[in-house]
């Protein structure tokens, strides 16, 4: 039999997990909340910390609300669907202002987190695993907390609702046309995962079927009865992935129908997005962080901007509007493309696009104003040092990760003071927030 013990939630892990201390050992419990008291099961021990799971909670929190999600708990996507969103906002602000300190000895006051009005069904991108269950039914949903166990999901709350009939249709379809899942073990099956990404505003919708093999029997007519059911898919895309890996999408792909992409309009700009590309997954919040990121760089007619880590060229091509000109550089080829194609079509001549890594492409380059926007490992320092050499006059940084955002910033703030530093929760119900911290060269 497992230990049970009682303890109270006194904060949350990086990643929203309840915090229980108990004879000086800190217990990681899933779902409970800040001063909530709880029956707590040890489900496992490690030297510096156990894992535990919530047996019974004993004292509520005055902020605990019913999920709108029946499967919250037991699926790794939202630790927070149960705290009332107001609080979530304020955990969020707190928690950025205190790693900010904490790490990056800021001291500038965040000014604002920007919250949704209704923070549901805002996922325009999914990636589901599909999988088998104990009785061999074809499942599919999202992985539980750090596991590869599919917790079956069929009408998650934070997700698009296009998705889910897609989804329904493509589980029917593998039944009767008995195409399997893949199973990680065996190594065996065809289906990984389905991606699928609506434009909000565009309504078009792409299916990526991540498979083991490209062709396998019927696929022709798996497409489409899929499109028949499913009229709003614009494009349906198979990409093979046959390693042995967690990465999701592999590089060989197989337009199956339509364009192998889709079309959006963030901000005024009509954007091509294909299926490598990063396109933020919250439309309407990244309307609000993309014009608050161009409104604190109050750019000028004479500004050279630089949108570094620029994706498919979203902030460079906005900015675009209102400097002389805009460089974009990005790692990823088809997303470079992309960007240059978008440019094209939005009739833009002072953009253009280079496929590089940042941190090569930023040595010994001149701006007036950088944009950064990062991954969630931050700026290395070859990038730091090169825009301490280089001088921009400001520099945004957006960023999907405060804590490396204040380990950046401590550096950065040698010569750069931090004018503004804003949220924007692009992500309800999980830990994670965007920030905007714009920084102006000291004089
Ligand atoms: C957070 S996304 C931001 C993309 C874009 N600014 C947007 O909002 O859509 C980070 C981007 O950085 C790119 N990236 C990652 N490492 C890079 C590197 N070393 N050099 C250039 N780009 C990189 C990724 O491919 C991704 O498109």
């Amino acid at each position: 039999m497992k230990e049970t013990i009682n303890g109270k939630c006194v904060d949350y892990t990086f990643d929203g997990q309840g915090i229980v201390k108990n004879n000086g050992k800190v217990i990681f419990v899933p779902g409970l909340l800040k001063d909530e008291e709880a029956t707590i099961e040890i489900l496992y021990q490690k030297k510096d910390f156990d894992v535990g799971r919530i047996v019974k909670i004993n004292t509520f929190s005055p902020f605990r609300i019913k999920p709108k999600c029946p499967c919250s708990t037991a699926c790794g996507g939202c630790c927070f669907q149960a705290l009332d969103y107001q609080e979530q906002l304020k955990l969020k602000f707190n928690h950025a202002s205190d790693t900010l300190k904490k790490i990056g000895g800021i001291s500038k006051g965040i000014s604002n987190i920007y919250g949704m009005e209704y923070p549901y069904e805002y996922r325009n991108k999914i990636q589901i695993p599909f999988g088998f269950d104990r009785q061999k039914r074809i499942i599919y949903g999202f992985y539980k907390y750090k596991s590869h166990d599919i917790v079956p999901i069929e009408n998650c709350a934070i997700e698009d609702k296009v998705h889910v009939n897609i989804l329904k249709t493509i589980k029917e379809l593998m039944r009767t046309m008995h195409i399997d899942p893949y199973n990680e073990d065996t190594r065996r099956g065809v289906v990984r995962h389905v991606l699928i990404r609506h434009g909000k505003v565009s309504n078009e919708t792409m299916v990526v079927f991540v498979v083991n093999q490209l062709m396998f029997p019927s696929r022709k007519n798996f497409v489409k009865e899929l499109v028949k059911q499913n009229p709003y898919i614009s494009t349906v895309v198979f990409n093979l992935n046959d390693r042995d890996t967690n990465v999701i999408l592999g590089s060989k792909e197989d337009v199956v129908y339509g364009s192998g992409f889709i079309y959006d309009t963030l901000c005024g700009i009509r954007f091509k997005i294909s299926s490598k590309s990063f396109y933020q997954v919250n439309h309407d919040q990244c309307e609000v962080l993309y014009n608050l990121a161009i409104k604190e760089a109050e750019l000028k007619p004479t500004d050279i901007v630089l949108d570094a880590y620029c994706g498919i060229g979203t902030i460079g091509l906005i900015a675009s509007k209102q400097c002389k000109t805009v460089d974009g550089v990005e790692i990823i080829k088809e997303a470079i493309y992309d960007a240059t194609n978008n440019a094209k079509y939005n009739g833009i001549t002072n953009a253009k696009f280079v496929c590089d890594d940042a941190s090569n492409y930023m040595m010994n380059k001149k701006y007036d104003v950088v944009f950064v926007d990062p991954p969630r490992k931050g700026l290395d320092d070859p990038f730091l040092k090169s825009l301490l050499k280089n001088e921009p006059n400001k520099i945004i940084y957006v960023s999907c990760d405060v804590g490396t955002l204040a380990r950046d910033l401590k550096l950065l703030k040698i010569k750069y003071d931090v004018k503004s530093i804003n949220l924007v929760d692009m992500f309800p119900h999980t830990f994670h927030v965007e920030a905007v911290v714009s920084l102006v060269l000291k004089h």
